[in-house]
């Protein structure tokens, strides 16, 4: 009985077998015969109710019958055209998985967020204000008197009702001093805005941070001091400035206040135009006139007040020749980050 249904087993297989059939059909046909619950299984199970004998000659024709199917079905395989195969259900396990792309901040929020960090960790608050802005809190209240040219139509987006796009952060000094009184530790990052055209160097917006630090007898030396702090801090390495007397109608006295130049250290090279110094910031002491404007007395308080160029800082921490790179959006720039 058994005998007989192990040889039949290869003329089922042969039966059971089509030419071209899919290859999810061959894989059940190999599985049907020679599966770990297959046809060839079920007839082996019987194997041990035979005596010793029959199980010895009954054992063997399994075996052959076993190599032959095998033999049979590799054979097949072997002839296999890639027209078998259906593609849409074949997964293969081995190949390498696609890497799905991660994106990452934009490298003004990344610099920015690392300033704001170095400066609350010297205790000085983030303040924000609005990008649209009343002529008052971007000039007025700062000491620009109307007659200043940087009040001139050319230098500033006005809108119809007679506000305009901050042209500096400045004004978040007005609004803070209104806001929180003396004494006072701020800076304030956002985008401004000036009517130009743009080039390599200058666009239409944007990025400053603004810093304002007021308290009882505050005087150039802690200018000069926070300000050392934090450049080594973000450039990661000590620093030298230097100060030049400058003019803003917001501070008296006002500097320009300069970096030595991180690439040649000093020495000259075209990035600081053979001058050993890169201009960096405004800054200087808070003009009375504008400490008033705040509500705060310039009799019992002082102040140190700058502004910079965010993108401009970047440009030089990264040495990015073109400022209009970084708002360009443009992914293969932003890539390298
Ligand atoms: N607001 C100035 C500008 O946009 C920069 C500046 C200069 C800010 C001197 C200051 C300062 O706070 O003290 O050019």
């Amino acid at each position: 009985m058994l005998k007989d249904k192990l040889l039949q087993l290869i003329n089922k297989v042969k039966d059971d077998f089509q030419p071209g059939m899919s290859a999810e059909d061959f894989w059940t046909l190999e599985k049907k015969y020679l599966g770990r619950k297959g046809e060839l299984a079920k007839i082996m199970k019987n194997l041990k109710e035979l005596a010793t004998e029959e199980k010895k000659e009954i054992g063997l024709l399994a075996n052959n019958v076993k190599n032959e199917l095998e033999s049979f079905f590799s054979e097949q395989k072997k002839t296999w055209s890639d027209d078998n195969v259906d593609e849409s259900s074949e997964v293969d396990l081995t190949l390498p998985g696609e890497k799905t792309q991660q994106g990452h901040l934009h490298p003004i929020t990344k610099v920015q967020q690392e300033l704001e960090d170095i400066f609350i960790s010297l205790g000085f608050i983030v303040e924000d204000g609005p990008e649209l802005e009343s002529e008052y809190y971007n000039f007025d209240a700062l000491n620009i008197p109307f007659y200043h040219p940087a009040r001139d139509i050319q230098d500033t987006f006005f809108t119809e009702e007679g506000n305009l796009l901050r042209t500096h952060t400045s004004p978040i000094q007005i609004r803070a001093m209104e806001k929180y009184g003396a004494p006072l530790k701020l800076i304030a990052p956002g985008v401004v805005y000036r009517y130009e055209a743009s080039d390599a160097s200058h666009n239409s917006a944007f990025h400053q941070i603004e810093g304002l630090m007021i308290d009882k007898e505050i005087s150039i030396a802690n200018l000069i001091a926070i300000s050392k702090e934090f450049l080594s801090l973000i450039f990661k390495k000590e620093v030298e400035i230097r100060l030049r007397p400058g003019f803003f109608p917001f501070v008296e006295p006002g500097f320009e206040m300069d970096l030595k130049c991180l690439l040649c250290n000093g020495k000259g090279c075209s990035a600081c135009k053979q001058s050993g110094y890169i201009e960096f910031m405004g800054c200087g002491l808070v003009h009375p006139n504008v400490l008033k404007a705040g509500g705060i007395d310039p009799k019992e308080y002082s102040g140190f007040a700058f502004g910079f160029g965010l993108d401009r800082l970047i440009m030089m921490r990264y040495g990015i020749e073109d400022i209009r790179h970084l708002l360009s959006g443009d992914i293969r720039f932003l890539k390298q980050f």
